[in-house]
């Protein structure tokens, strides 16, 4: 992967950090506060600078496809063709088994323009209620978060990731965004919401993802 000029030559965590100087910085291409703030964490822990999308004038594609892979490639990629910088974009959702894994792909969307996820839960309750009674194993519900990083010259990486567990109704805790608040996953009884911040960033959906770009950005700097 020549493309990636700023590999570092070798592995020690001190020198990564020294050698990340010569990183070229990514830009993340979101205007989504709260999935920034969680992409900038993840890759501060790599030692990469990220720019803001703020910083340039792009709006965020239209989300077109129909699946998270072809919706974050798209977003990766507008932002690296504009920007002649590599970029990463995190396409992520939430999907309820018993609504047909609804509302998936359509999760910012369900929120309505004025971004109410107040409006999206009472949507996904609704729905649930009308197919099932809601005994536990029918509030089954996972994230899923694909990131793409996308290079200037039209190359890309995909990286998925994966959190299961189960809604809670009425929703708790006001910390995170979106449906963090419903959602509760396996091994513990508090929602996204109620948990402090850092801790749901260690066992996220995008945690997983960032587990996984980690993984190919070390091996890259170490075969480089
Ligand atoms: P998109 O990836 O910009 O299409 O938006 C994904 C939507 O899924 C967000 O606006 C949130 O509503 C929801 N979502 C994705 N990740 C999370 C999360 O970690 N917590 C809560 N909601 C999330």
């Amino acid at each position: 992967m020549t493309h990636i000029v700023f590999a570092p030559i070798f592995k020690f965590e001190w020198q990564l950090k020294y050698l990340s100087n010569l990183i070229n910085k990514i830009v993340v291409a979101s205007h989504n506060e709260g999935k920034v703030r969680e992409i900038n964490t993840h890759l501060k822990k790599q030692h990469i600078k990220t720019i803001s999308l703020k910083k340039f004038n792009i709006n965020e594609p239209r989300e077109t496809g129909l699946t998270f892979k072809e919706n974050s490639i798209l977003k990766s990629r507008n932002t690296s063709i504009k920007t002649n910088l590599p970029a990463i974009a995190d396409d992520s959702g939430l999907c309820v088994p018993v609504i047909d894994n609804a509302p998936g792909i359509y999760s910012a969307r369900w929120a309505g323009k004025r971004k109410d996820f107040s409006l999206a839960i009472n949507k996904i309750e609704k729905k649930m209620r009308a197919v099932c009674d809601m005994r536990k194993k029918n509030r089954i519900a996972f994230f899923v978060c694909v990131l793409s990083l996308y290079f200037p010259d039209g190359t890309y990486k995909v990286f998925e990731g994966k959190v299961y567990g189960h809604l809670q109704f009425p929703p708790r805790g006001s910390n995170g965004f979106g449906y963090d608040p419903i959602f509760v996953p396996n091994g513990f009884v508090k929602t996204f919401g109620e948990m402090k911040y850092g801790f749901k960033e260690r066992i996220s959906h995008r945690a997983v993802a960032f587990q996984k770009l980690n993984r190919y950005l070390r091996k890259i700097w170490i075969n480089y």
